[in-house]
């Protein structure tokens, strides 16, 4: 006899209201992509099921622009490929520098303690971003033998130009890194071109995607550099020689390591279809244009964006900073009672101190940013009248 009885929680249907998603992320699934995700199971080592992989794995190449044939999808959200990435390439003793600043670099030099990394940091404020210049000379300082950069840092909301970063990480012998989680398909990228060695970035930022599969790419620099570990890396799980032949990138008959998540497969397969149907230029496009709307209608309100340099704004996550005397959280409620719409706050340096707004895949469209720009005045006049009729 069971000792404990049904919770009576389950035995209640689950409550859905349907929010539009304008925060850092998740964004709002599309249509198709939720209609991928209701789709019967296959076996995860059908061939049917292997095909899917393989066009999930042309998807990455095309959105990453690269023709690593090391490619692939990692089943966990975004923090598992920076985990995959860490594990991976980085052995006990190797120096790192994270050029950090923001929570992307601050949470990269935490993993990569963790693998016994020896992690030097190059920091600079939130909201801004590096130079390459900057970054050679720390570089030439700490001698690293991989640098990790974020390309949208979604915490400061900076788009990282990474135009000649790999250039001078080949000139010292060392690999490039690069979260692109919050900028994928929102802002140009060129893995092979910018000399990127390892890449990754998650599903359900603009790619519309449930979270739990998260594309990573290596390159052949990046391979090298882990045939030659002396040992293991510590997880089974995320261990690249494994996944490198379930995904069938390493030429041999693919074998069982784990069960991939099927239905975010599914859906991945959609989201990049999705993109590819756009076209990764024009879906650049748009965001660029949504962000540029949006911008300039925050500022007509009157409000400060928190980044200064409209060339280094990411154009998925826009930080904006909270007026004096406005509690952020209020305004974010009152934006959620009443348009059933989520506006995010700051993390880590920025938290109170702004709001964060998404606009990213399906999510970013001029309607969208007007309904934003209403919803968000109201909700700061509202807050406002509150202050000064209690004055
Ligand atoms: C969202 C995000 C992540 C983490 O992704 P999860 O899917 O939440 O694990 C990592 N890096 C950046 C830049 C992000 O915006
Ligand atoms: C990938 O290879 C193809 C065929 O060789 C080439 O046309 C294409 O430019 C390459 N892509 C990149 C990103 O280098
Ligand atoms: C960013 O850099 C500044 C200046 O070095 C530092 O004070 C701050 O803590 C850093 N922020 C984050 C989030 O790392």
């Amino acid at each position: 006899m069971a000792t404990s009885t049904a919770p009576k929680s389950l035995l209640r249907p689950m409550t859905f209201p349907r929010k539009l998603l304008l925060g850092p992320g998740p964004s709002n699934m599309s249509p198709r992509v939720a209609a991928a995700c209701a789709l019967p199971l296959l076996g995860h080592m059908h061939p049917e099921f292997v095909q899917i992989m393989d066009e999930v794995k042309e998807g990455i190449q095309y959105i990453f622009q690269t023709n690593n044939s090391l490619t692939l999808a990692i089943s966990g959200t975004g923090h598992a490929a920076m985990e995959a990435a860490c594990c991976n390439l980085l052995e006990p003793g190797d120096v790192i520098l994270v050029a950090w600043n923001g929570t992307w670099g601050e949470r990269f030099s935490d993993m990569a303690a963790r693998n016994g990394a020896d992690v030097r940091i190059v920091k600079k404020p939130a909201g801004s971003v590096f130079s390459p210049q900057e970054i050679e000379k720390a570089v030439t300082e700490h001698g690293p033998r991989v640098v990790y950069l974020t390309h949208g840092e979604s915490s400061g909301g900076t788009l990282q130009p990474l135009d000649g970063m790999g250039v001078v990480c080949r000139r010292h012998g060392c690999l490039l890194v690069v979260d692109a989680v919050a900028s994928i398909g929102g802002a140009p990228l060129y893995m092979d071109k910018w000399g990127i060695d390892v890449l990754y970035t998650g599903a359900q930022k603009v790619l519309s995607c449930p979270p739990g599969a998260s594309p990573i790419s290596f390159s052949a620099a990046a391979e090298s550099k882990m045939a030659a570990r002396r040992k293991k890396p510590v997880s089974f799980y995320l261990d690249m020689g494994w996944l490198a032949n379930y995904w069938g990138c390493d030429g041999q008959p693919r074998r069982y390591h784990h069960t991939a998540p099927i239905s975010n497969l599914y859906a991945l397969r959609e989201g990049l279809a999705i993109l590819a149907e756009e076209g990764l230029e024009d879906c650049w496009r748009r965001h660029r244009r949504c962000a540029e709307l949006l911008h300039a209608g925050l500022e007509d309100m009157g409000l400060t964006l928190f980044v200064d340099r409209p060339e280094h704004r990411l154009p998925t996550v826009t930080p904006v900073r909270v007026p004096t005397g406005i509690d952020w959280k209020e305004v974010s409620q009152y934006v959620m009672k009443h348009y059933k719409v989520e506006l995010s706050g700051g993390l880590g340096e920025t938290a109170n101190e702004v709001w964060r707004i998404g606009l990213m895949g399906h999510n970013a469209t001029p309607d969208n940013v007007r309904l934003l720009l209403r919803a968000l005045k109201e909700g700061i006049d509202h807050c406002r009248s509150k202050v000064h009729s209690s004055l």
